[in-house]
């Protein structure tokens, strides 16, 4: 039985030059303009593979349609591979919709034998998938080479820090860790906090035990009391029953309490109380009960500062930080850029099973140059984009898409015809959400002669 393709875009020349580069497959097409006519579709029949474009509405250039058609597929089917299609230049929008579990993305324009490779794989996985063969294929797949990094299974993420700015972390969480001092941990946002908490836990005596976390500054005033101390039936409208808090979680482990910063003085006031005595009451009960948690809270303000300023209390500054660790943004241990990086090439290649073998060594030079104004996180993701647009073994400089400082700092009369060429078709493009027919008009050009433009024009 041939395998049946849907495909769906709201431009019939995108649809009908499709159904002309898969139509030597011998597949079974069908063609749908809007999400609603995709879901009927699928409805109706069992697909091999859908090809959805991610924006429908003229003047739309979000993604957002996309996105939720995606979603609404994804209910009906689950088994379905979604393949999405983007504009030129809207690769985030296709990274989102990769990590919402979309199989794999196609940028237009594209290279119509990338389109042909892509069906073809999703058909023999679906198919295999379906006959029950998941296994067999998972595992050829990554017998033929896919990396199986280090952090691609377990649950708490591995931490990597080799770097001199790091030494001090690593031996305050070895000395400190197992001891049941309150610990807070202070840096920019992405440095690690998070992970900082979960090893402290993990080397402690609590480890058999919850490690409880609550985002502090995120609770309403009415919110926070009920959440970390628990309530009784009856304490207030919507206590139809007795509830238990964070706090008591947390007995015997360890309550996580981030972004402490931004509590409000009467919280302050509460969690002072607490962690001076030991003992609380569930809200609406006069009973007093003890806990025994340890406190690891996290910030990226400086608490001094706050004090300083009279916006929170000293003694309950006092109280949380009976040792401080301070984790050094990412520009400060360069050292560990490739090494973090190759970590997470490993896992995300896995993740999306990519044959990925590591970073030209552009790239690595663009990442070693590159400030890290989100530190981590901003790594994390770099990486994670750059796996899903790497075309070849190794990630190249375009596939990380950090800012150069430099080339856009480029005046016109310095920059080379060629430069100057593409600069004006990237900003055509992204004025029409990269659609190519009015970029092409705006530019005076005819869609072919953009078109070869572009190829000229696309990274190595
Ligand atoms: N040293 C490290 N090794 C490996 N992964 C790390 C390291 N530090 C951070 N990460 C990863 O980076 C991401 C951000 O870390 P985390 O959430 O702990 O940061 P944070 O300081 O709590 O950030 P925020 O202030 O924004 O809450 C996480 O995915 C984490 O696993
Ligand atoms: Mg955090």
């Amino acid at each position: 039985m041939a395998p049946r393709v849907l495909i769906a875009d709201d431009q019939s020349d995108v649809l009908e030059a499709l159904r002309l580069i898969l139509k030597p497959e011998g597949y079974q097409m069908e063609m749908a303009t809007s999400p609603a006519g995709v879901l009927a579709a699928i409805e109706r029949r069992e697909f091999d593979v859908v090809l959805i474009d991610l924006n429908y509405t003229r003047d739309t250039t979000s993604g957002r349609e996309g996105l939720d058609l995606l979603t609404q597929i994804q209910s009906i089917d689950g088994t379905l591979p979604v393949v999405v299609m983007t504009a030129w230049g809207s690769v985030e929008v296709a990274v989102e919709a990769m990590r919402r579990g979309a199989r794999d993305f196609i940028q237009k324009p594209w290279e119509n034998s990338r389109v042909i490779a892509i069906v073809r794989n999703q058909i023999a996985l679906s198919r295999a998938l379906r006959t029950g063969q998941r296994l067999e294929a998972e595992n050829k797949m990554l017998r033929s080479g896919l990396n199986d990094g280090p952090g691609a299974s377990g649950d708490t993420p591995q931490m990597i820090a080799d770097s001199p700015a790091m030494q001090p972390v690593l031996r305050l969480i070895r000395d400190v860790g197992p001891s049941d001092a309150n610990i807070l941990i202070t840096g920019e946002p992405g440095t690690g906090k998070e992970l900082v908490a979960q090893a402290l836990h993990a080397v402690s005596g609590r480890s058999g035990k919850r490690l409880v976390t609550v985002n502090a500054g995120g609770l309403p005033e009415g919110i926070f009391e009920s959440e970390l101390f628990g309530h009784v039936r009856g304490a207030f409208t919507d206590a139809k029953q007795d509830r238990i808090g964070r706090f008591e979680m947390a007995d015997g482990g360890s309550l996580f309490l981030d972004e402490i910063a931004n509590i409000t003085p009467s919280q302050q006031t509460r969690l002072l109380r607490v962690l001076q005595t030991g003992e609380m009451e569930r809200v609406g009960s006069s009973r007093t009960i003890r806990v025994d948690a340890r406190v690891l809270s996290a910030t990226n303000a400086d608490l001094h500062e706050e004090v300083s300023a009279g916006r929170f209390r000293a003694d309950l500054l006092f109280r949380l930080n009976a040792i401080e660790i301070h984790l050094p943004p990412l520009r400060d241990r360069r050292d560990d850029i490739p090494i973090l990086a190759s970590h997470f090439v490993g896992s995300y290649a896995h993740r999306y099973r990519k044959k990925l073998s590591g970073f030209d060594s552009a790239a690595l030079q663009s990442m070693m140059d590159h400030a890290w104004p989100g530190n981590i996180r901003e790594l994390a993701h770099a990486v994670e984009r750059a796996v899903l647009l790497a075309q070849g073994e190794q990630i190249a400089v375009a596939d990380l898409g950090l800012r150069q400082g430099k080339k856009s700092e480029l005046r016109l009369e310095d920059m080379s015809l060629e430069q100057v060429e593409d600069a004006l078709i990237r900003k055509a493009l992204a004025r029409y959400g990269g659609n190519v027919s009015q970029a092409a008009k705006a530019l005076g050009l005819s869609r072919s002669a953009l078109y070869r433009r572009l190829d000229r024009h696309r990274p190595e």
